[in-house]
Formats: structure tokens, sequence, C-alpha cells
């Protein structure tokens, strides 16, 4: 696979920059990624400027996702944020460093905390469908890893330390807020790898053996690129499906957007109240 030099990178990172700050006043404080059925939060966003992916220079072509995806940047919770409407799965091709570009011109933007959700499948036996769990840890099986290739040590360090990927003290803010609200959230650990295959029961015994309890197919790419670049990290997941190898059922799409939906206020509440704790 061709990867870009630091000075590509660089090059192609600056035009896109150049181009967004020609495009927007904006200067966002908060970059939100989210998941799959959970897109619905967008709109809670005052909206000041959107701008589709496909004018931004080098931004990853999002036409596989079917749908154009967009910057949305305005404010949510009082807070400066920029949205990212359409994320870039492994599954659909995009290499790590492409899915790790939109996080790294965002940053160099100005954000400073990346805010993440994600769809997954609940491997924990206390978790049901529609559950909704922070996510404390998590377990990198891409088999990948954006931070392969050239490292830019103005970006962050060649061996970036991974003791504390999701910001403790923002879980904490997290949790008091789910507290407060009487919303009832988990927390543990997502374990990522490339789909688009769902797994076998034999995986998904392997997976909640080795410390696992939810499995998804995103997410781990730009947390790995924010902690690179110093940025803390807030992750919820919302369970669609329950993945317990000894009773297990087909996966079922619609189901799994379905109960995306039915957890997705419980997500988008926790969120806007941790932004507004901040
Ligand atoms: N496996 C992987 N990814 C997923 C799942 C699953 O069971 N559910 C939602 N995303």
């Amino acid at each position: 696979m061709q990867r870009d030099t630091v000075e590509e990178f660089r090059e192609k990172r600056d035009e896109a920059l150049s181009f967004l700050k020609n495009e927007t006043d904006e200067q966002p404080d908060y970059l939100i990624i989210l998941g799959t059925g959970l897109g619905r939060l967008a709109d809670e966003i005052d909206v000041v400027d959107s701008i589709s992916y496909s004018e931004i220079p080098h931004f990853p072509d999002s036409t596989v996702e079917g749908h154009a995806g967009k910057l949305l940047f305005g404010s949510l919770s009082g807070k400066k944020v920029v949205a990212m409407q359409g994320r870039f799965h492994y599954y659909e091709g995009y290499s790590m460093q492409e899915i790790a570009f939109p996080p790294r011109v965002l940053h160099a933007m100005g954000a400073e905390t990346l805010i993440v959700s994600n769809a997954s499948g609940g491997m924990n036996p206390n978790y049901s469908r529609g559950d909704i769990m922070l996510i404390n840890d998590h377990i990198n099986m891409f088999g990948d890893n954006p931070l392969i290739g050239p490292n830019d040590d103005e970006l962050g360090p060649r061996f970036p330390d991974m003791s504390d990927p999701y910001t403790e003290s923002l879980r904490k803010v997290a949790e008091k807020v789910a507290l407060k609200k009487g919303i009832k959230m988990h927390e543990g650990v997502y374990l990522a790898l490339s789909g688009p295959t769902m797994e076998t029961k034999a995986e998904y015994r392997f997976l909640r053996n080795i410390g696992a309890d939810v499995v998804g197919m995103s997410t781990v790419p730009e947390v790995i690129a924010a902690v690179h670049m110093g940025m803390d990290v807030l992750g919820i997941s919302v369970i669609t499906d329950e993945c317990f190898p000894d009773a297990l059922e087909p996966v079922d799409i619609e189901k799994v957007l379905e109960a995306a939906g039915e957890a997705e206020p419980a997500m988008t509440e926790v969120i806007t109240g941790v932004l507004q704790e901040l």
C-alpha cells in the first residue's frame, strides 16, 4: 500500500485546513464522530456552517456509503463543536491513514477533545440490546494501525502511551451525568476488528474470553490517531445486538438499527450533559 511521507501528509493536511479556514470562521474545541444509526445527535447542533467532504481537498471520498458526508460546525450545549456526519469504516476499503485524516485536520483546526459513538454487539451477559456502555478501554484487533509508517514527531510520539486512551476525567463526568439523569450506563471494553462479517460463535467465545465486553468495527482508528495527538477522548457504545455464543441468533440489520434508534436518546443525553458540565 502507498503511504504518504511526513511531508506529503503535512501538505495535504495544510491544504485541507486552509480550505476549511476559508469556508468557516468556527474554531471547534470538540470533534464528534457518530456511529451507525446514531446520527440524530447532529440535529441538536446549532449549525453555523456545513461543508461536504467532497469539497474538502484530500478528504476521503465518502460515496461508498451512498450518502454525502458532511462536516457540521456549530455549537452544542454551549460548546464549539464540529461533527462528522458520515464516518469512514475500514471494511469499506479505506486505509487506516484515510480514516485518521479528518481527525488530524480537525485537531489542527483546534479540536482538543474527541467524542465518539458506535454500535456494537454485546458479549457481556449483563448487557442487553438497547443498553449503552461507556468505553473505558479498547482492544485493537484490526491487525492494522493508523500510526504504522513514518512518524510525524510534530503530531505525536513514535510509541504513544495507551494507558488511558479514554480519558479518566471525562469518564467521571459521564458517570456523574448518567447518575444524575437516571440513565443506566455500563462501563467496559470495546474490541474492534475489521468486519464486514459478523463473528462466529467461536469468535464471540474467544473475544469474550480475552476481556472484551462489546465488539464492533470502528472507533479504534480514530481514537488511536487522537491519542497520538494528545487529545482527550470520550467514547460511548450502543449495544445493538446480543452476542452470546450459546444462544446466538442470526444478526438482523433492521433490528440493529432499531436498537440504535432506541438507545440514541440516552446516549445523546449523556453527551450533551457532559458538554454542559465541561
Ligand atoms: N459484531 C461486530 N460489529 C457489530 C456488531 C457485532 O455483533 N453489532 C454491531 N456492530
